[in-house]
């Protein structure tokens, strides 16, 4: 499940608290290369059969306009689709925005290897959240889990289910030149 593509469709600006420690806030230049996404969690209506969907890597680049760009090669029925989200810095440190204005709030963890990314928008007139825990290595840590899973609660303490995706290789993208 692509959770930035579920996000960007949403609804309105989101209003989020602050981050918890130990975070420090993400910089555009941070957060460049390559990313596993290693758990996830949130309360938007995603079917259960869907929590088990294999994730790809993504990656953080600078697109052409010098921008922070999340950018994922998914596997579709037609074959390899590159997703592109581009992201604007905003005035809060570790906040991005997307075009439609929604704030996606990126911390590191300390050491800087893993990162907690965190949105909660509006749809159909209520709140939801999604929240990632992202790293740079498919390795195993024990620390990281237990700090996300600290945050989950602190956003979710009812419903703070986390899923630990089944990772898969990104797909080649045909160059159409
Ligand atoms: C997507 O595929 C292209 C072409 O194969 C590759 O250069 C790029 O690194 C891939 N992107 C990701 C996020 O894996």
């Amino acid at each position: 499940m692509q959770l930035l593509t579920l996000t960007a469709g949403l609804g309105l600006l989101s209003l989020v608290p602050a981050m918890m420690p130990p975070l420090s806030p993400a910089t555009t230049e941070k957060l460049l290369g390559k990313w596993h996404i290693k758990r996830w969690a949130g309360d938007m209506p995603i079917p259960e059969w869907r929590w088990k969907d294999p994730l790809p890597p993504f990656t953080f680049e600078r697109n052409g306009l010098d921008e922070l760009e999340f950018r994922m090669n998914l596997t579709k029925p037609i074959g390899c689709i590159q997703y592109k989200l581009p992201l604007y810095e905003g005035e809060d440190p570790g906040t991005f925005l997307t075009w439609w204005r929604h704030v996606i709030y990126i911390h590191f963890l300390p050491g800087k290897s893993f990162a907690i990314a965190y949105f909660r928008g509006k749809m159909n007139y209520q709140y939801y959240q999604m929240m990632m825990l992202m790293g740079r290595t498919l390795k195993a840590d024990p620390d990281a889990p237990r700090i996300f899973k600290e945050f989950v609660m602190s956003k979710m303490p009812q419903t703070g289910k986390i899923i630990i995706p089944p990772h898969v290789e990104a797909c080649e993208l045909v160059q159409d030149s």
